[in-house]
């Protein structure tokens, strides 16, 4: 009996594309089916083995709510978000790096002035950020608007307590004349991705581990530059060499400057220990 001829199938497929009048589509479909199609003739995939990935995709897809991304968290943790964060905001190794989104982002937090405190009802220690938006020449960017969130002490999200139904540890600033921003909020905690869904269970199966180092989350954007997706991970923590998501960037790593209680760098009393962290963020003009 004549072996199927592979080559000739996918040629078949590619062709019937012809009548596409979207290129970008066009290019994209080619590219998806030849290394889907490598793929399976590769793998010599089974009946079973396929169908078994069409459920997966189904369960991917039905676990996902308005607070719950699993498409994002299975790229994420395939690499897939980091490739193209990375090849689309690369802007050269003097400027700020860019990182991973997540699945944890929550649009619409409320706008707050400089020295604010978004840290009211969220676990963990207390932390003061503050520093500059710069250009690449080293000159204030003022009025740049940093979108900020976190998870708290414990390794939650405010999305992932089954009883939060407003915004925790999330708020966005504007830089000042002088390019200055400052707020509180907690030093982050290390913490798994879920597990309880198919990505979950997908990196259960590769015997990887599911966490994530301790980062607070930046969605940093001003008049005439590009916007940047960034974290800032905690040095020294755990997993930062081993980020589940591949999300971590030497230049991200800050440290947690501690500090006994006392007056705070904005002039506050505080009757417990915090700690300071300071980094200036530097944009490319666009
Ligand atoms: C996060 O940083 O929030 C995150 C990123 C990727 C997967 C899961 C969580
Ligand atoms: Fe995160």
């Amino acid at each position: 009996m004549a072996e199927f001829n592979t080559a000739a199938h996918l040629q078949e497929v590619l062709d019937s594309f012809s009548h596409c009048e979207d290129a970008r589509f066009k290019e994209i479909m080619t590219s998806v089916v030849r290394h889907l199609h490598a793929c399976v003739a590769e793998l010599k995939l089974s009946p079973e083995e396929w169908i078994s990935s069409v459920k997966f995709l189904t369960a991917t897809g039905a676990i996902c709510t308005d607070k719950r991304q699993e498409f994002i968290l299975l790229s994420d943790l395939l690499g897939v978000s980091t490739l193209t964060v990375g090849i689309n905001q690369h802007r050269g190794d003097d400027c700020l790096e860019e990182t991973v989104e997540g699945p944890f982002y929550w649009k619409g937090a409320p706008e707050l002035p400089l020295g604010a405190d978004i840290s009211t009802g969220v676990s963990g220690e207390k932390a003061y950020y503050y520093g500059k938006v710069l250009d690449a020449n080293g000159c204030a960017v003022a009025n740049a608007l940093l979108d900020v969130w976190s998870g708290d002490g414990d390794g939650n999200y405010d999305m992932q307590l089954p009883e939060q139904t407003e915004m925790l540890a999330r708020g966005k600033f504007r830089t000042d004349a002088q390019g200055r921003y400052s707020f509180w909020s907690i030093k982050p905690s290390y913490y798994p991705i879920p597990q309880d869904g198919p990505a979950g269970l997908m990196q259960g199966k590769l015997e990887r581990h599911p966490n994530r180092p301790g980062h607070v989350h930046f969605k940093i954007s001003a008049d005439g530059f590009y916007p940047v997706n960034t974290q800032l991970f905690v040095a020294n923590g755990p997993y930062l060499e081993s980020d589940c998501v591949f999300g971590v960037k030497p230049s991200l790593i800050v440290n947690y400057i501690e500090h006994a209680a006392g007056i705070t760098p904005d002039g506050k009393h505080l009757n417990s220990t915090y700690y300071s962290v300071p980094f200036d963020f530097r944009l490319t003009a666009a």
